[in-house]
């Protein structure tokens, strides 16, 4: 069994082959790109397609909010309503793609074990349940606003996009428990961010209940962050030291 930091058959230095590097050097001075420019032409193309009034998704038409919504929401001002749901669709979104992280996390555990210093099952289990209990929460919370938790809002389709990447290390089978945790730092560092910005935006509601679930939610983020910083570290230390318990690669 192998451990990634083993040297093997990786090829992908320059180094590898100096005879062929240095063939390829040469023959990146005599042939020009293929297209004339530099990347201002990406750039150009991008703030072309950006001037258009094309936005990633909208919100649900206030019409669909029930009667409720405005008694809730009347305390925010203009589109502070909207600005609220949608923020409160990219949490929901966000934490139901957590709870799946760590699902996915679990499984690597059961497969493969923990590291000295990593996490127990029990550790990676609570953090499940406690992302699973926010996505309720925020489900919950969406409804008593009257607003619809199933409809996808604009940034949660970009919260969504952006985890691909982090979906695609967990459940990659040749990634193992230490390379799932690098992925969750990510996901639980943006878990703690926007639980603040949720917070501060809800302060309006003026709902002494809802702020406590909120503070407890992000108290529960900030412990999430502190454990897996921790197991971060030790994974690098098990690795260094040469514990490969968890460190193979197929
Ligand atoms: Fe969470
Ligand atoms: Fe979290």
């Amino acid at each position: 069994m192998k451990a990634e930091t083993t040297a093997g058959m990786n090829r992908t230095g320059m180094d590898m082959s100096p005879m062929d590097s240095k063939e390829l050097v040469v023959g990146a001075r005599i042939m020009p790109p293929s297209s004339a420019g530099d990347d201002s032409a990406i750039a150009s193309v991008i703030a072309h397609y950006a001037r258009r009034e094309e936005r990633v998704g909208t919100m649900p038409p206030p019409g669909t909010l029930k009667g409720a919504v405005k008694t809730a929401l009347q305390a925010l001002k203009g589109e502070a309503p909207l600005v609220l749901l949608d923020k409160l669709g990219e949490r929901l979104a966000f934490e139901r793609a957590g709870s799946r992280l760590w699902k996915g996390v679990l499984a690597k555990f059961d497969a493969l074990g923990s590291f000295e210093g990593g996490p127990t099952r029990e550790e990676i289990e609570l953090i499940y349940r406690e992302e699973s209990e926010h996505f309720l929460l925020i489900a919950s919370v969406i409804r008593t606003l009257g607003a619809d938790p199933t409809a996808e809002t604009p940034l949660a389709d970009v919260h969504g996009v952006a985890s691909c990447g982090l979906i695609k290390v967990v459940t990659d089978p040749r990634t193992n428990l230490a390379d799932a945790l690098e992925a969750m730092l990510i996901a639980e560092l943006t878990d703690n961010d926007a639980w603040d910005v949720l917070i501060d935006i809800s302060q309006g509601l003026n709902d002494e209940e809802l702020m406590n679930q909120f503070m407890a939610a992000r108290a529960a983020e900030a412990r999430h962050l502190t454990m897996v910083r921790t197991w971060i570290k030790a994974s690098v230390i098990a690795r260094a030291n040469g514990d490969h318990a968890n460190m193979v690669a197929s």
